[in-house]
């Protein structure tokens, strides 16, 4: 067996997000509420940490306006965004402005925006605040869970794609391209 090759002369940022571009997400906006006004931002650093106990995670950049809303939040709402919602997504991939100014929502159980039309979405209790460097991991129990027949919107950077269109892979001979 021969080793990998670990580098090609590019800087190791330029390596890693290259890595990161070979590995697909959804995109979820990650809401809640404060004295009732709504905030929230666009995140795929998503993910399920167990199903019993149902715990997820999210990593928000502490430069984000969402980001201390969030960290002095005890509820929030992930909505994952569908096929959809591409404007959503754009929306909420921005910062400042009121980003639920004409957008159709509706608070979870524990007031958190739920946007409409998602794929799906979860009420989480805020849990664990981790400091990252850059960021801060937080993770939720989950409360709620509703999922629509709706497929989602997928990520792969750079590009934003339809969920609806994926085929099926077909088995390949093992560690051929
Ligand atoms: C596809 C996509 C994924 C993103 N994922 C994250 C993420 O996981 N965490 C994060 O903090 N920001 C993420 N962002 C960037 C934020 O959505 C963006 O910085 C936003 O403007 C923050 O808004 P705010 O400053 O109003 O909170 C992502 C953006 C896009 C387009």
């Amino acid at each position: 067996m021969t080793s990998a090759s670990v580098a090609d002369g590019s800087t190791l940022g330029d390596r890693v997000r290259r890595v990161h571009a070979q590995f697909p997400t959804g995109v979820m906006v990650v809401t809640t509420s404060v004295d009732g006004t709504p905030h929230g931002l666009a995140v795929n650093a998503f993910s399920s940490v167990s199903l019993d106990p149902p715990v997820v995670l999210f990593c928000v950049n502490k430069a984000s306006r969402t980001h201390a809303h969030l960290y002095g939040a005890e509820w929030a709402a992930v909505n994952i965004l569908s096929h959809r919602q591409l404007g959503v997504a754009k929306r909420f991939a921005s910062s400042g402005n009121d980003k639920f100014a004409g957008l159709d929502w509706a608070p979870s159980p524990h007031g958190a925006p739920v946007v409409d039309g998602v794929s799906a979405w979860l009420e989480v209790e805020l849990r664990l605040k981790i400091d990252a460097s850059t960021h801060t991991i937080f993770t939720g129990q989950v409360h709620n869970a509703t999922s629509a027949e709706v497929p989602p919107l997928v990520y792969l950077a750079p590009g934003l794609f339809d969920g609806a269109r994926l085929l099926e892979a077909t088995d390949h001979e093992e560690g051929k391209a």
